[in-house]
């Protein structure tokens, strides 16, 4: 199986960029913009990678990035991440990045959003992996600051292809953010959201209602609500699934309680992600592998998944074919 698994062609769905920041790139960014991080070495901060919770994980999410500054630095980031999936077989990736969590600290808007983009273009040039970025609202923060994020992000159509919700979720509940998420779909934007991760079916609902989504990330909890399971299979809604970030942040008690067979049975379009690599333990194939394993997943499973994947992208029908 791991070998299968190694040498299947892979698309990530799910993947926060800032999420994917190793402890060794963080130290050597953080030395050369001389800041100091709260954490004495490499092994000291993966020792604090022990979350109870989603805002245990986020806490220390943010921590991390405030050490990106420069446009190299987000070109740093993003291209070790490519390199990695590239030598996993992974050949397609629409990621996340998360402008608040940057312009916050004064750090323009185009200095991430460049840096970002400019390794995802050498990443489709020189090692043929082609790719779509979509920027996140933050939830935690109020839909005024989203809504002028969202005009910021206007201006880099060119680069951006979707808008995504993420954060803390319990609390922030979709309906929070409905105008900016219509405007973003009336400027031609796609739209998806983190959702049934912790909250309840009803944030789910409100994720397809108000927001529109295209993709639902996550939405493990929308198996709670039968009726809400039936719709999803019915419109044919992709779930991005991440198993190993459903464990450590405790979404699920053990990996073998994964409701990944619920879920293809009760005929959803699960796919598996890897989320943010980084503070989780595994990339794509440590994703597929560890949950293969823990719920004994046949290589018809795998392939479904992974079939699934290359299906629910945002690429044009015509790229999409070429992939399928
Ligand atoms: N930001 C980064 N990873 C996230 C996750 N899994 N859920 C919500 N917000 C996030
Ligand atoms: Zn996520």
């Amino acid at each position: 199986m791991q070998t299968f698994i190694e040498n299947m062609p892979k698309a990530e769905l799910h993947l926060h960029i800032e999420g994917t920041f190793e402890p060794e790139l963080m130290f050597e960014i953080a030395q050369r913009n001389g800041i100091e991080l709260p954490f004495a070495d490499v092994e000291a901060l993966r020792k604090a990678y022990d979350f109870r919770r989603l805002q245990d994980f986020l806490d220390i999410y943010y921590q991390g990035m405030n050490v990106l500054r420069e446009e190299q630095d987000y070109y740093d980031l993003t291209w070790a991440y490519i390199t990695k999936i590239h030598s996993e077989n992974v050949l397609h990736t629409e990621i996340f990045f998360d402008p608040q969590g940057h312009t916050a600290r004064d750090v323009p808007f185009e200095t991430a959003v460049n840096g970002i983009h400019r390794a995802l273009v050498d990443g489709k040039e020189k090692l043929g992996i082609s790719f779509g970025l979509i920027m996140c609202i933050l939830r935690h923060l109020d839909a005024d600051d989203a809504m002028a994020t969202l005009e910021q992000g206007f201006l880099h159509k060119d680069k951006i292809i979707g808008l995504g919700l993420d954060s803390s979720e319990l609390g922030h509940p979709p309906e929070k953010f409905t105008d900016v998420f219509v405007r973003a779909k009336a400027e031609g934007f796609v739209i998806v959201a983190h959702a049934g991760e912790e909250g309840p079916p009803e944030y789910v609902y409100q994720a397809l209602d108000l927001l529109k989504v295209d993709r639902i990330d996550h939405g493990n909890r929308a198996l709670e609500d039968d009726a809400l399971t039936q719709r999803i299979a019915d419109e044919g809604m992709a779930l991005t699934v991440c198993p190993l970030s459903n464990l450590k942040l405790c979404v699920v008690e053990d990996l073998a309680a994964h409701p990944i067979k619920e879920m293809l049975h009760a005929g959803l379009k699960a796919t598996i992600n890897s989320d943010d690599p980084a503070y989780f333990g595994g990339y794509m194939n440590a994703n597929f592998l560890q949950l293969a394993e823990a719920v004994d997943l046949s290589k018809a499973d795998v392939i479904t998944l992974a079939r699934n994947g290359f299906e629910s992208t945002f690429l044009p029908d015509a790229d999409k074919q070429v992939l399928l």
